[in-house]
């Protein structure tokens, strides 16, 4: 797709890892991008700094009439959509005996349904925009659990397990779909303090420029999969080789440090501070 105008969907672009890929690809030539998230302001000066042709459209993904609002939207001002970056996601973390199943699924409804929902509604225009392609932005706890974020761990193990399938489905049909494995990449929604206040743990922690550049080379140079940073990918190695060990680490202290606080929770907090 690298010689080839874009047309890009970037769903959660308010912020963080979308914000960061809107502004990588609209470097790329012939960028056309749709921003998409809630905070509308947010999206509406992003698009006035980015230097291509980009609009924007503001929903909460859970709804059930989003995706195809987002689709009539790029009907009517854009070419045929060749890239979906399904992006947008939340974390609350909880234990599953504090939080229970309604903390499951308000997490599998933005980071998997919402996603999937999306996908369908855009699907029959990628597969006749082809080569085209989907990214979906998992996550590293889509293949190791930790303590009170096995919700979004949930979430992000069927994120990967569908993404796989669904790879291998859609390549017959030139839609390519790849998958970005984050580690702990500091953003407003996944802040990761109490790792970047030590030293012992700080190089844990990477940013969105380098996460925004493995969404290129999945979205655009074709990758099936990307860790961000490379060297997580050996957590992924070493939870099926050595499981116990594994295990026996994270239920130490490693674990609960980190166990850092997410987005969603910081905007709760701040929600509760200002009633
Ligand atoms: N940062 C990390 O350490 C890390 C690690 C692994 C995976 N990830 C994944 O990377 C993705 C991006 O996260 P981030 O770190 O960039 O966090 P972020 O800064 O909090 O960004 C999340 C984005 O999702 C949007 N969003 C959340 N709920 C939404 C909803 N119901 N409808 C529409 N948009 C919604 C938010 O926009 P609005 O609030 O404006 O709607 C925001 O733009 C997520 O899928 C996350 O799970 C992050």
């Amino acid at each position: 797709m690298e010689n080839r105008p874009t047309v890009a969907v970037i769903t959660g672009a308010s912020s963080g890892i979308g914000e960061g890929t809107a502004w990588r690809l609209a470097r790329k030539p012939d960028t056309r991008l749709i921003l998409v998230a809630r905070r509308e302001d947010r999206l509406r000066e992003l698009a006035k700094r980015l230097a291509c042709e980009t609009t924007w459209v503001a929903a909460d993904l859970t709804e059930p009439d989003a995706p195809g609002r987002i689709l009539a939207h790029a009907q009517e001002h854009h070419p045929p959509v060749n890239l979906l970056v399904n992006n947008a996601g939340a974390a609350w973390r909880a234990t599953f005996a504090d939080g229970g199943y309604e903390n499951v699924r308000r997490t599998m409804e933005i980071n998997f349904d919402a996603v999937l929902r999306l996908t369908e509604t855009f699907l029959p225009m990628l597969r006749e925009s082809a080569p085209s392609s989907i990214v979906n932005i998992a996550s590293t706890a889509g293949r190791v659990s930790r303590p009170g974020s096995a919700a979004y761990s949930a979430s992000k193990y069927a994120l990967i397990g569908w993404s796989d399938g669904l790879h291998l489905e859609e390549a017959p049909n030139g839609v390519h779909v790849g998958l970005v494995l984050p580690g702990f990449i500091k953003t407003e929604g996944f802040p990761a303090d109490e790792l970047t206040g030590k030293l012992a743990t700080r190089w844990m922690v990477s940013d969105v420029f380098k996460a925004s550049e493995a969404v290129y080379e999945t979205a655009i140079l074709g990758k099936a999969e990307r860790y961000v940073p490379r060297p997580y990918a050996l957590i992924a190695m070493l939870k099926i080789l050595a499981p116990s060990l594994v295990r026996k680490i994270l239920s130490g202290g490693a674990g609960k440090a980190m166990t850092t606080s997410t987005g969603a929770d910081a905007a709760e907090k701040k929600a509760k501070s200002e009633v």
